[in-house]
């Protein structure tokens, strides 16, 4: 079986009171093929009844009130269990507590927060009595991507849950509570399988290639690959390569300063660089991308240099202006 079909992600999954989400998420974790298992449960409330389920299942714990203590304090406590336990996202599941910016920045990406509404609408609390009070035919569930204002990262997913005549807010979250149990573990299980997605991959490095000026992409022995230049005599600045010549990576090609450079990288770094057959002998290096820790600024920074290295003298005037500003 290839090493991507058996790597499971780690996830630390944070619960503040019954913990039915961390449940579905546990459980849908334990089915075979599932990409990602949940590392560690931690709460703020040591009497959460979701820790004493993760017990019972064998699940590492962590609790910490967060009474009497600066946020600052307690997100950091929250934030070094996660890591000991090896987290490598943190699933937000009813943790009923705002994060202080360093800590979301510290995941971006790699944080999700399960709420009850249909966002954008009704972030914030009371979501079901607010939906059911304007009037509309449906509430739901959203799962997102934590970013520094309240409930307004990237939605990953959402189902819709019809408002029946009569509802109460107590009787629309009961049957929104099914919908997050089937919505939360499909989201956060596609979430971290995309680092190890080639056509995920190809649409990042795609983008950030194209946004390069005077670029256009043309297909060299079946890989993608862009070029800086007119459409005749244009110069290859980068390839996608899918695990070509059996290689087991997915990597961009780039060019780098040189031989030294490349075999510095490649030995200093191993888990991020290696050297391509045959296009590592000319100078190629391949920047390793299906990696759970890839760090896209410095993809977008090796595609620069790259397109700088082979760029005609016009266009790289065009680049140099763009960085004054
Ligand atoms: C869930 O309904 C979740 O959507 C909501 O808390 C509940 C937790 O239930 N989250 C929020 O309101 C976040 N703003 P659970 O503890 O049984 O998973």
């Amino acid at each position: 079986m290839p090493e991507e079909a058996t790597r499971r992600a780690r996830v630390a999954v944070f619960v503040s009171g019954r913990g039915s989400n961390m449940a579905a998420l546990l459980y849908a974790s334990r089915l075979p093929g599932a990409p990602y298992e949940v590392a560690l449960v931690a709460s703020n409330d040591p009497d959460a009844e979701g820790l004493a389920l993760a017990e019972a299942e064998g699940v590492a714990t962590f609790a910490l009130s967060h009474r009497g203590k600066a946020r600052g304090d307690h997100d950091s406590a929250m934030e070094q269990a996660a890591r000991e336990a090896g987290a490598e996202y943190i699933a937000l599941a009813g943790y009923m507590r705002i994060l202080t910016p360093g800590f979301v920045q510290r995941w971006e990406g790699r944080m999700l927060n399960i709420h009850p509404s249909l966002l954008p609408n009704y972030t914030g609390l009371d979501t079901h009595a607010r939906a059911i009070a304007a009037g509309d035919s449906h509430g739901g569930v959203s799962v997102h991507l934590v970013t520094e204002d309240l409930d307004a990262g990237e939605v990953l997913g959402q189902i819709r849950v019809a408002i029946r005549a009569g509802e109460t807010a107590d009787s629309l979250a009961e049957r929104v509570r099914f919908a997050e149990h089937q919505l939360y573990p499909r989201v956060l299980a596609r979430h971290v399988s995309r680092p190890f997605d080639a056509e995920w991959l190809l649409g990042r490095v795609r983008a950030l290639a194209l946004a390069l000026p005077e670029t256009h992409e043309r297909e060299s022995h079946g890989a993608p690959g862009w070029r800086v230049g007119t459409k005749k005599s244009g110069k290859y600045f980068a390839y996608f390569s899918d695990r070509h010549h059996g290689t087991p990576h997915i990597s961009l090609l780039v060019k780098c300063d040189g031989m030294d450079e490349l075999e510095e990288l490649v030995e200093d770094q191993p888990h991020a660089y290696h050297k391509p057959a045959y296009y590592g002998a000319s100078g190629w290096l391949g920047v390793i991308l299906d990696r759970a820790d890839i760090d896209w600024d410095s993809v977008a920074e090796r595609l620069q240099r790259s397109w700088t290295a082979v760029a005609p003298k016009g266009a790289t005037k065009l680049i140099n202006a763009a960085d004054s500003f």
